[in-house]
């Protein structure tokens, strides 16, 4: 299913076309694919090139892996993700490796990084539906996450699936349109609260 974003100014199709989708194809992602979509994480910019992500990544034919990441998600993301063909945690690690100070930028550059990651999947035909709910503790003992790393957030990723194969609050959801604020809540110049001149249409 397309869900193109009802924008208020021009953007590129693949920024429009980007969306978090529930429902997922039984479809599996073949391996040059994950490997494309990796690759454009791996080039994200980062806070001194410090690249401080890591992925944790289970196909769902790898069933013990798989089950493992749905273990870690709260029950209402389990249900719609367990039938994404990859679950995925993005982990940060907190200090620079080169001198072991604070990175305060460190979850931010895995956020950029997950963000490559999702346009790359776009511009193939699949779509990422990151989440927050899951157990990041439980995921550091799951997956021997070591100290100076936090699992910031889970993936979903896969082909679109039919809505129709969701339970019906979720399809709702699904068909519900993409809202955003408008620019003229964020984009300030000068002082905080004041709109950027070039902002109003
Ligand atoms: C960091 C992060 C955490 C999110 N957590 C969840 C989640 O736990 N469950 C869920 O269903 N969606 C989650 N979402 C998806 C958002 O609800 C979604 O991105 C937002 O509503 C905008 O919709 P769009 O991505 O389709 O444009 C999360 C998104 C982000 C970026």
């Amino acid at each position: 299913m397309q869900k193109p974003a009802p924008i208020d100014f021009p953007v590129h199709e693949l920024v429009r076309n980007r969306w978090s989708p529930r429902a997922f194809a039984d479809k599996a992602i073949p391996q040059d694919v994950l490997q494309s979509l990796f690759e454009a994480a791996r080039w994200a910019p980062s806070s001194n090139n410090e690249q401080p992500w890591a992925f944790l990544v289970a196909a769902k034919n790898d069933k013990e892996n798989f089950e493992k990441m749905l273990s870690v998600l709260v029950e209402f993301n389990a249900n719609w993700a367990k039938n994404a063909f990859i679950l995925a945690i993005a982990v940060s690690e907190l200090s620079f490796a080169k001198n072991n100070t604070p990175n305060r930028n460190a979850q931010y550059d895995t956020g950029a990084a997950t963000a490559w990651l999702s346009v790359e999947a776009t511009a193939r035909g699949l779509f990422v539906h990151q989440m927050a709910g899951f157990d990041p503790e439980k995921a550091r003992q799951v997956f021997a996450i070591p100290a100076g790393w936090d699992a910031i957030a889970a993936l979903a990723i896969g082909y679109p699936g039919d809505p129709d194969s969701l339970p019906q609050r979720l399809k709702e959801r699904e068909l519900a349109p993409r809202t955003r604020k408008p620019l003229s809540e964020f984009v300030m110049s000068g002082r905080w609260g004041n709109i950027a001149p070039f902002v109003s249409k």
